[in-house]
């Protein structure tokens, strides 16, 4: 059993596609990020309704634990998913519903411990770890796309979904639950041209078009900075749990930069020998295998 936790982006909603098809996901929560949480609650509601998903969603934190609350409106416009036009079904927020409560229930119903898909800032994990100490033996491991020891995309260093929240991923990592870790550069390693679209725009379904349509506006983001291909982002991470031998990982030492002018958020990695690792941190994927499951999985949404 899975639970993910998501800013619900677009990236985020091919992560969710991706792990439904191949495992039960016992609950979703919401939070904050690439919009303010009720936007990103209504981007919710207009996946279940084009995608027909079922699993119960919840809604957690609005705000970072300290820092301001930020989302990337100027890249992705108000909805926090950029267009070419379609839109998700327009619906009203799913309904309000705890996402802290419920993830304290799921926990202490599990009879073995269950894994947590982190997708966006990781503030309702932070919370969870400092409010209920008690039940983090029950997660196996979170496995969180954020962080990267390379060039930012939010700011020059930072990646965003650790920039939207540093103190947060200082509290997970302190916490010592297992964490693998699929960052920025990661992501760079599987990357998603027009080219790879085309069959996505020949379906010729009403939700294949939508589909096309919103993975075309994400596509554009590389392209109107002069780039022809895009990184994929949530998908990486929900592949590492569904094809976990399309990846390497090592271990590796995190830690958070929350003081920096020019650096906050940024994670820094130390794999010094006789450095105690706290974190497993992804080095390498297989590109066109977790590629070739996101255009699948996209495939198989547009023809059902
Ligand atoms: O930096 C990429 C991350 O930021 C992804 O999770 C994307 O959905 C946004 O939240
Ligand atoms: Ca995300």
């Amino acid at each position: 059993m899975i639970w993910i936790d998501t800013d619900m982006g677009l990236d985020d909603i091919l992560a969710v596609m991706i792990i439904a098809g191949h495992r039960d996901i016992s609950g979703i929560s919401l939070v904050f990020g690439n919009a303010p949480l009720e936007q990103v609650r209504k981007n919710a509601a207009g996946a279940c309704s084009l995608l027909g998903w079922r699993t119960p969603i919840h809604t957690g934190a609005a705000n970072a634990i300290l820092g301001e609350t930020i989302t990337p409106a100027h890249v992705l416009g108000p909805t926090g998913i950029k267009t070419r036009g379609a839109r998700l079904p327009e619906c009203p927020p799913v309904p309000e519903s705890p996402a802290q409560a419920a993830l304290c229930t799921w926990l202490e119903s599990l009879d073995a411990p269950g894994e947590i898909l982190a997708l966006g800032p990781l503030t309702n994990l932070a919370i969870l770890a400092l409010s209920r100490p008690d039940l983090l033996t029950k997660i196996a491991k979170i496995t969180w796309m954020g962080g990267g020891a390379g060039r930012g995309n939010q700011t020059a260093s930072a990646e965003f979904n650790a920039f939207a929240d540093p103190e947060a991923v200082q509290i997970v990592v302190n916490s010592r639950v297992p964490l693998d870790i699929v960052d920025l550069e990661l992501c760079r390693q599987v990357l998603i041209g027009p080219d790879d679209l085309l069959a996505l725009e020949a379906s010729g379904t009403e939700k294949g078009l939508v589909l096309a349509d919103l993975c075309g506006a994400y596509v554009d983001i590389a392209l109107e900075r002069g780039r022809e291909k895009m990184a994929v982002y949530d998908p990486c991470a929900a592949a590492a749990l569904v094809i976990p031998e399309a990846f390497t990982f090592a271990p590796g030492f995190v830690a958070v930069e929350l003081a920096g002018t020019h650096t906050r958020g940024r994670t820094v990695l130390d794999q010094r020998p006789g450095v105690p690792p706290n974190c497993r941190w992804a080095m390498h994927a297989d590109a066109p295998r977790v590629l070739s499951l996101t255009l699948e999985t996209l495939q198989k949404a547009a023809l059902s």
